[in-house]
């Protein structure tokens, strides 16, 4: 089953087109971050994810092998899971592994060709479920089957600190659409990277291998073959930093010269040393992070943490 927009790839080339359109015109030159990711960029992603630097994949499976029969516990039987930027579906598995008898799996991702593949492979990992997928960007509104609450609990899954992509003004309306989506009897189980020394924080964007400067990169490599660019992508160099003030992980694309660059037909300048911001990866305290929940109409019910404190694991009831 699946329901998608991959049918029209005219809209969300006119979307991507617009962003950067948007982006490139500001002042202080901005992409979103969601358009990191297409083919290329998941594979690459899915590599950044087995680097040593990047704790946060690794950490986080680890709790959640340790979280798995409690959240089980807490779900009961025949729950469906959501999972939003559901990628190579493999942390999921963690979950249904511990749930007794789940009812269905739907998974949301931007990618459809990773979507409808990582799919495959779990249905045939686990023919008793049922998976749907949603091929959306997760941003937006979309409709969800209309069994959702028709089984056990509906539980949100949304792991990999991916929240940490909201700014601080949209994730509570975010974090609502979540909680209307689950309805009263509903969960969220949310992955929430922590705040830490910056050397760390870094270290996990700035990877010794070049993967994230690639995976930064590929943002104008889609500019170049979707939207006729003619950026140089070696005229831009990749930077990480931690804004300790704001709580985030920043990245930017650096130009390192003035330069004139034709995207769709417009024109864009580039000072030498001008940066277009292209993530903000924010970090939390474990009752930062409780408290916009709980301010988004969600109860703590349980967290889970490594030894080291790096990555949090939140459970919290909808009502
Ligand atoms: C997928 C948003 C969780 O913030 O760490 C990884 C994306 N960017 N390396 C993150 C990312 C650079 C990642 N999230």
């Amino acid at each position: 089953m699946k329901i998608g927009d991959e049918n029209e790839p005219d809209l969300s080339a006119r979307t991507f087109l617009n962003d950067v359109l948007i982006g490139l015109s500001h002042q202080s030159k901005y992409l979103p971050a969601k358009w990191f990711y297409d083919h290329t960029g998941a594979k690459l992603f899915e590599k950044i994810c087995d680097v040593p630097e990047y704790y946060l994949t690794r950490t986080e499976r680890e709790i959640l092998e340790t979280a798995a029969p409690d959240i089980a516990r807490e779900l009961g039987s025949s729950a469906v899971l959501i999972e939003y930027g559901s990628g190579a579906m493999t942390k999921v598995r963690l979950v249904l592994d511990a749930i007794d008898k789940p009812y269905a799996f739907v998974a949301v991702d931007i990618v459809s060709g990773q979507l409808e593949q990582a799919a495959a492979d779990l249905e045939a990992a686990y023919p008793e479920l049922r998976v749907q997928t949603i091929a959306t960007d997760f941003t937006n509104d979309f409709s969800l089957p209309d069994w959702l609450h028709s089984a056990g609990r509906c539980c949100v899954f949304f792991p990999g600190s991916t929240i940490g992509n909201f700014e601080p003004g949209e994730i509570k309306e975010f974090l609502q659409r979540l909680h209307r989506t689950v309805d009263e009897n509903g969960a969220l189980l949310i992955g929430v990277d922590l705040k830490k020394d910056r050397k760390r924080l870094e270290a996990a964007y700035n990877d010794s291998l070049g993967l994230t400067a690639l995976f930064n990169k590929n943002i104008l490599r889609r500019i170049n073959h979707e939207l006729d660019g003619d950026i140089c992508i070696n005229s831009f160099q990749h930077l990480a930093w931690y804004n300790s003030s704001k709580g985030r992980v920043e990245m930017h694309l650096r130009s390192c010269l003035d330069q004139n660059l034709n995207i769709a037909g417009q024109e864009f300048h580039f000072r030498a040393g001008e940066t277009i911001h292209t993530e903000n990866c924010y970090k939390f305290t474990v009752p930062e992070f409780q408290s916009i929940a709980t301010d988004s109409g969600f109860r703590p019910v349980q967290v889970w943490t490594d030894k080291d404190n790096l990555f949090s694991i939140h459970l919290f009831d909808a009502n």
